[in-house]
Formats: structure tokens, C-alpha cells, sequence
């Protein structure tokens, strides 16, 4: 029987030289709103800035709020924003890689911030206080991914009887024969639909597993935003063929970075796994949150596709780059 094996991004961030030069988030790519990318906004933001207000305004977050909590937050670009809005009492900021906490700690000096160097499946577990608010923006496609999923040896194990495994350990230490039977149990006990899959496929197993553990929390809110597989862009964006999400298939796929791959996520069944385990859920495009513009001059670059000068061609590298991205929002 053929076994799946798991791809895992921790070397990468742990490492020497994790950098997010490499792979232009959304995040940094808005920086502080005053940048060429930001010029693709009706109102040129912070990607923080955005954030807090659309949290404020679709999630109900009050502006002082209690904790706020965000795990892989990279530069710290999104907090600085963020922070210019809402005034939470408490702050923590948890990150597997040295060297980007130091960089957030560097950025966010003058906050009283609670920085934790964790793996974020060591530290959830070890989480036993309200929080209320977690915020994972471009991560969960970092987390653990199950790659090479026969559906054919699948059916055998899906016959069986599974339970979660009693160990709350990293997903990384699970044998390839543990990874096999926990895949079999998530596709059972949520009834995840496997039509219209390859005969092989990938599933975002950390993501999968991230929501299963964040219902043992006392976590009220999650927002979660990544590349996915399944996205569809909402109108008028969807009127463009040039810009539609290429990856449309259902099946997660590889995203090859500098020393590491991530892949795309599979919304559907994170909403799935959220609505069985009762969270309120609401999913979102992210040109929803970054209001971009739709004028005269949108409309002709992503019919023509011909940038005329380098301000447009950014232009319609942002939107390119934006129509593949989602998110969830997760209430309990
Ligand atoms: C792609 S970067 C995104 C950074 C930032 N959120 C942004 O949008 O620009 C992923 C971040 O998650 C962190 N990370 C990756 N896997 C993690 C894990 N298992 N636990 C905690 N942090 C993790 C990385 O160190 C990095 O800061």
C-alpha cells in the first residue's frame, strides 16, 4: 500500500534565513499603504488597518477588546496596523522562527507584547484562557499537508472505526502510518467529499487538525486567510477570465518557494470541520476586506492585459496575485 508523506515548512522557519521576501504577502506587500501595491485600493491601507475594520464591522470585535493573539505574524507589519485601530488589553504573538519573532519584536517595540517562540501545535494545548481573537493570515498553508493520498487504500481504512489520536503532539511526529489512519479518521468523521479528487491527492491535514484543536480552546474568534484551491472571485472580478483562480480543482496544490513548498487550502473543508465542531462560520474573498478599485482604468487592464507602464503593471500583478486568496472567520 502506497504511503502518504507529509510536507513541512518548520526547517525552513526555523532556519537560518527564513524570509518573506520571497513570496510577497498580501500583508507586506501593502506594507504601510503608501507603496505601489496599495494604489490598487479605493482607499490606500495598511493591511492591519483593513483588517481591524472589517473585524469591527463583520465579527462584531469591540475596539477594546481582551486578548488579541497572532500566530506567525512574520515582520509584525500586520500588528502595527492592526494596533493603530483596536486597543486590545492584552497582546501575545507566538512564532515557530526565531528570527522573524526578533524581527516582530523589533517592529512592535513600543507595545507591551507577550512574544512565545512555539510551534503553534505545542502551544494551542497549553492555551487555557479566553481569548478573543487569533489571527492566522498566510499560514495555514505552512502548516502540515499530507501529499500522495491514494483513494483506493483510503477505502479501506475509511470502513474502520477511527479515534482521534489521545497524543496532542506535533502532526510532524506522526508515523506515515499514523498520518494514513488520523487522514482516514478526519474524511469520516466529517464526511469530507472525495468526488471529483485525483486518484492521488493532497489534504491540508495541519489546517484540518489546527480547527479540530482550536475547539478545545476558549478562543471566541479566529480569522484565517491563505491561497486556496477552491476560490472563487466575487463579481465584477469574475467577469474576467485572465485574472480567474487557476487552481481551481479541488485539489490542494504545491506552491514552490525559496527552500520550501506550501499549499493551497481547501476552504470547503475547513468550513465543514468548523460547522460540525459548532462555530459560526462565515467564509470571504479577500477583495472583499481590501475594497480594491474598479474603474475605468481596472476594467481595461484586466480585459486587455497589457500594462502600459510600470504603475500598471504592479496593478495587475496585485490583482493576479489577490484572486486566489480567502479566508474564514471562526466564531464559538
Ligand atoms: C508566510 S509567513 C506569513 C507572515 C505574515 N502573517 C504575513 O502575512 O505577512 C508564515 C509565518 O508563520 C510562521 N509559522 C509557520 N509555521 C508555524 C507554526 N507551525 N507555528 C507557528 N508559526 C509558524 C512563520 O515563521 C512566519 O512568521
Amino acid at each position: 500500500m502506497p504511503l502518504p508523506s507529509l510536507n513541512l515548512t518548520s526547517d525552513y522557519y526555523t532556519g537560518a534565513h527564513p524570509s518573506l521576501l520571497w513570496e510577497m504577502t498580501i500583508c507586506q506587500s501593502l506594507g504601510d499603504g503608501t507603496g505601489a501595491f496599495a494604489k490598487a485600493l479605493e482607499k490606500p491601507a495598511a493591511y492591519g488597518r483593513l483588517i481591524a475594520d472589517y473585524l469591527q464591522q463583520s465579527f462584531a470585535l469591540p475596539r477594546e477588546c481582551g486578548e488579541i493573539v497572532e500566530i506567525g505574524g512574520g515582520y509584525g507589519t500586520l500588528m502595527a496596523a492592526l494596533l493603530e485601530v483596536l486597543k486590545p488589553q492584552q497582546i501575545t504573538m507566538v512564532d515557530i522562527s526565531p528570527t522573524l519573532l526578533q524581527k516582530q519584536q523589533e517592529r512592535l517595540a513600543q507595545h507591551p507584547i507577550t512574544f512565545q517562540r512555539k510551534d503553534i501545535f505545542a502551544w494551542l494545548p497549553t492555551l487555557k484562557r479566553p481569548v478573543d481573537l487569533l489571527i492566522l493570515n498566510e499560514i495555514i498553508g505552512d502548516f502540515p499537508t499530507i501529499t500522495g493520498l491514494s483513494r483506493a487504500s483510503l477505502q479501506a481504512h475509511l470502513q474502520k472505526s477511527q479515534t482521534e489520536p489521545e497524543t496532542l503532539g506535533l502532526p510532524s511526529d506522526f508515523s506515515p502510518q499514523e498520518l494514513f489512519a488520523d487522514a482516514a479518521r478526519l474524511i469520516s468523521t466529517y464526511n469530507l467529499d472525495l468526488n471529483n479528487l485525483p486518484e492521488t491527492f493532497n489534504l491540508n491535514y495541519g489546517a484540518l487538525l489546527f480547527i479540530e484543536r482550536l475547539a478545545k480552546t476558549q478562543v471566541s474568534r479566529a480569522f484565517i486567510t491563505e491561497h486556496g484551491c477552491d476560490t472563487v472571485l466575487p463579481y465584477p472580478f469574475s467577469l474576467y477570465p485572465a485574472i480567474q483562480p487557476e487552481s481551481n480543482n479541488l485539489n490542494p496544490r504545491r506552491i514552490q518557494l525559496k527552500d520550501h513548498d506550501e499549499y493551497n487550502i481547501r476552504f470547503d473543508y475547513l468550513e465543514q470541520v468548523a460547522k460540525d465542531l459548532n462555530f459560526k462560520v462565515k467564509r470571504f474573498h479577500l477583495m472583499d476586506i481590501l475594497k480594491v478599485r474598479f474603474d475605468d482604468e481596472i476594467n481595461y487592464l484586466l480585459t486587455s492585459q497589457q500594462p502600459i507602464n510600470e504603475e500598471q503593471e504592479i496593478l495587475l500583478e496585485f490583482y493576479e496575485h489577490v484572486a486566489e486568496y480567502q479566508g474564514i472567520l471562526l466564531e464559538q
